[in-house]
């Protein structure tokens, strides 16, 4: 006999003996087979608001609240082997041990300008993070890209920086919504581990294979996360279908 007007076999409950299934295996996200530095986080909620973002009707100010979104949601998954320590508090019954991120260590370091609109998104899921910054440039024609500007939390040889947590002790996110032939990241890349860093991570909402390959060779270590990865680079070294300069539709530059 059920309380409920259905039958149980349709709603089952949760018990040891039944347990409700976790996501099937093809759902987690996986790196990809000939990029092992590659996760795509390809969550439903992700891709919605990626489409949305490509779109080249999307309005300006909506482009800048769907970057924070997507690098929120993102975060939520770059962080998922961050290491935690124990902590004893009292809950309003009794002591007992949990488990915090340790977050004093956690630095976001958005590479100038287009990086700048996912630092609110991730700092949303992680308000006590550092943010350090890395201004690279990339030519319109060469391609190559050219740092104009550097701080970093934690770099023993900037003058009178706070060295309580050095940046060999941190955890970097590096953040970029376009990963095109990869100079930018491997520059940004360069310049946090001259200035000590080793746990390093790369959070982009649209990748290319060719930046993808670059990091590859360059810094394998360095994990990269991305809403997508997409077909290529066109003449211009635009991702295609991308979706356009990411700097100038955020800030409406052009
Ligand atoms: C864009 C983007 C990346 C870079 C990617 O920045 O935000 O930083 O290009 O290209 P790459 O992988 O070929 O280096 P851009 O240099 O246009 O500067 P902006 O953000 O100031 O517009
Ligand atoms: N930078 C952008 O903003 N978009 C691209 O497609 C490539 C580089």
């Amino acid at each position: 006999l059920s309380l409920f007007p259905f039958p149980s076999s349709l709603f089952p409950l949760p018990s040891p003996l039944f347990p409700l299934p976790g996501p099937p295996h093809h759902l987690k996200p996986m790196p990809h087979p000939s990029l092992p530095n590659l996760l795509v986080l390809d969550h439903p909620l992700i891709q919605h608001k990626l489409t949305l973002l490509r779109d080249r009707a999307t309005s300006t100010r909506d482009f800048k609240h769907l970057v924070s979104e997507i690098a929120m949601l993102m975060a939520y998954e770059a962080t998922k082997d961050l290491p935690t320590e124990a902590v004893e508090i009292d809950t309003p019954l009794e002591r007992m041990q949990g488990r915090m991120v340790s977050d004093k260590k956690l630095t976001l370091v958005p590479i100038l300008r287009a990086g700048l609109g996912m630092v609110d998104g991730v700092s949303e899921l992680l308000p006590t993070a550092r943010v350090g910054h890395i201004g690279v440039a990339r030519d319109e024609t060469s391609l190559e890209p050219t740092r104009y500007y550097a701080k970093i939390p934690g770099d023993p040889s900037e003058p009178n920086a706070d060295l309580s947590v050095r940046a060999t002790d941190r955890d970097f996110f590096i953040l970029d919504p376009m990963l095109a032939t990869g100079g930018s990241a491997t520059a940004a890349v360069t310049t946090l581990k001259t200035a000590g860093a080793r746990r390093i991570r790369f959070l982009c909402i649209v990748a290319a294979p060719e930046g993808v390959r670059r990091m590859l060779d360059g810094h394998p270590d360095v994990r990269i996360y991305a809403a997508a990865l997409d077909r290529g680079l066109n003449g211009q070294g635009y991702i295609v279908p991308g979706l356009g300069d990411a700097g100038d539709r955020l800030f409406g530059t052009r």
